[in-house]
Parts: C-alpha cells; sequence; structure tokens
C-alpha cells in the first residue's frame, strides 16, 4: 500500500491526512462559513430559531451536500442555535428572538465526504455592553488560540493561549465541551481543550485537521444539560459565547478551513 496517499495515525490516533486533503476540506468549509454570512439578515427580534434552521436546510440542500448533524445521534436540525446562557447544542423551535439577544449558529455539512463544521455569534437588534464585551473576547480567544497552530507547538499551546486570554479578562472557558479531529469523520481524536497547559499534550503536525471552537461565560464555567438530552446551559444563567473554525494545520502554520467569504465572522 502506497503509505503517503492513504496517510497514517499517530501514536495518538490522529489522522495525518495528505496535501490533496485540505482541497475537500476547504469545499466543505467554504459552503458551512456562507451559509452563515448568507443567514445574517434573517437574525432579527421576532424571527424564531426554527426559521433559520429551515433556511439552512434548504442551503444545504440547494448546494447538493448533506447535513451532518441530521440524523447524527438523533439529532433533527441542520444547525445548533444557543441563544443567551445556552451554551451549545441549543434545538431550533418557536422561541422568538428579542432585542438583544447573542445567539450561535453551528453548522456542519459534507460535501464529497468532508466535514465543514463552523459557527459564529450573531446579535438580534443592539447589544448590552456585557454581551458585546463577551462575544469580543470569545471571538479574540478564538484566534488566539489559531495563532498558536503551527507545526512543533502541542494542543497544550492552543488551550493555554485561550484559557490565558479568557481569564485575562475575567471570563470562564467551559471545560465541558472541546473541540475535535474531523475531515471524512465528524468528531475524531483528539479532544481539542480550550484550556491547558503550553507543552502538553500530543504535537501538532502538518496533516491534522481538526476544530477548535471555545465557549466562554460571563459567569462561571460549569454546564447542565436539560431534559431534552443536548440543550448546554450555564448553571449559573450567565450569558454564554462561541466560535469556531475548522483548521488544517500547515507546514509553516495554519490553514482556515471555514474562513467567511463575505468577512462576515464577526458580527459586528
Ligand atoms: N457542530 C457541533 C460541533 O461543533 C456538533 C453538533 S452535533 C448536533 O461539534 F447533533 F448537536 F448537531
Ligand atoms: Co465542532
Ligand atoms: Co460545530
Amino acid at each position: 500500500m502506497d503509505d503517503r496517499r492513504q496517510g497514517r495515525m499517530t501514536k495518538d490516533g490522529i489522522r495525518i491526512y495528505d496535501r490533496e486533503d485540505y482541497a475537500g476540506m476547504l469545499h466543505a468549509g467554504e459552503l458551512a462559513a456562507r451559509i452563515l454570512d448568507e443567514i445574517a439578515p434573517l437574525v432579527v427580534p421576532g424571527a424564531t430559531t426554527g426559521e433559520i434552521d429551515a433556511t439552512i436546510t434548504q442551503m444545504v440542500q440547494d448546494a447538493g451536500a448533506t447535513s451532518a448533524t441530521i440524523g447524527y445521534k438523533g439529532y433533527q436540525h441542520a444547525s445548533c442555535i444557543s441563544v443567551n446562557h445556552v451554551v451549545c447544542h441549543g434545538i431550533p423551535g418557536d422561541k422568538r428572538l428579542k432585542e438583544g439577544d447573542i445567539l450561535n449558529v453551528d453548522v456542519t455539512v459534507i460535501v464529497d465526504g468532508w466535514f465543514g463544521d463552523t459557527s459564529r455569534m450573531y446579535a438580534a437588534g443592539t447589544l448590552s455592553r456585557k454581551a458585546e464585551r463577551l462575544v469580543q473576547v470569545t471571538h479574540d480567544a478564538l484566534f488566539k488560540g489559531i495563532e498558536a497552530v503551527k507545526p512543533g507547538n502541542t494542543f497544550g499551546d492552543i488551550g493555554h493561549a485561550i484559557q490565558a486570554y479568557v481569564e485575562a479578562h475575567r471570563m470562564s472557558v467551559v471545560r465541558d465541551f472541546c473541540g475535535h479531529g474531523l475531515g471524512r469523520v465528524f468528531h475524531a481524536p483528539p479532544n481539542v481543550l480550550h484550556y491547558g497547559r503550553p507543552g502538553t499534550g500530543p504535537l501538532l503536525e502538518p496533516g491534522m485537521f481538526f476544530t477548535i471552537e471555545p465557549m466562554v461565560n460571563l459567569g462561571r464555567p460549569e454546564t447542565k444539560v436539560l431534559a431534552d438530552d443536548w440543550t448546554a446551559v450555564t448553571r449559573d444563567k450567565s450569558l454564554s459565547a462561541q466560535f469556531e473554525h475548522s483548521v488544517g494545520v500547515t507546514e509553516d502554520g495554519v490553514e482556515i478551513f471555514t474562513q467567511s467569504p463575505g468577512g462576515k465572522f464577526h458580527p459586528t
């Protein structure tokens, strides 16, 4: 077997993809990011999260792609929409957005067998100063993590960069959920923690594909999952935010597969 074409696995079970695989990830990532760009005008006070999800379902279908979340462990929607104190995995429904709400919309699509997974924050109307600060710090924390992605660094360096930045702003990093390897599968090793110590964890190597998706709370980091078995909320009811990119380690740094085509990753 030609080992170079098949890729290989590290001792930590992390797949090393080939040079030509980056193009597949970029195609999937571009579609997920374009969908998040195009729903932006729909995020207004009075809209329901179910309407936003229905539009996403249609866009995935129109692109000839597949939703990775419909049918995933029984989940039935093309997106997760997490409003205010919902940390992640909010289920779209009939709830109407109101002025000042912050929400994360998370979309994962499959294009030609490759997974593109990204989420970002939106604002319904005008935000309070504290909500705006939370969204900004969470966005910037993701990019602190992405800046740590280069061969020779470790996964602990990514987590540390995020945690140090968030805690310097007196906010907290959620521990109960993490990023993940992805590629031709949705969730693969490693668990990408958004906290940690420099130099710990597996070494980053070219060919590794994974998400970084920090969840940041204004209050304490603890979460709980509601009776629907999906919706994760902050235990103290404090506001929570999240941004997610799918990335690949390159020879000299990082490639972001899920960049916004319209430059609209940040809501403001
Ligand atoms: N897209 C989420 C992630 O970032 C996973 C959602 S799984 C679902 O990993 F079933 F809740 F949609
Ligand atoms: Co993800
Ligand atoms: Co996601």
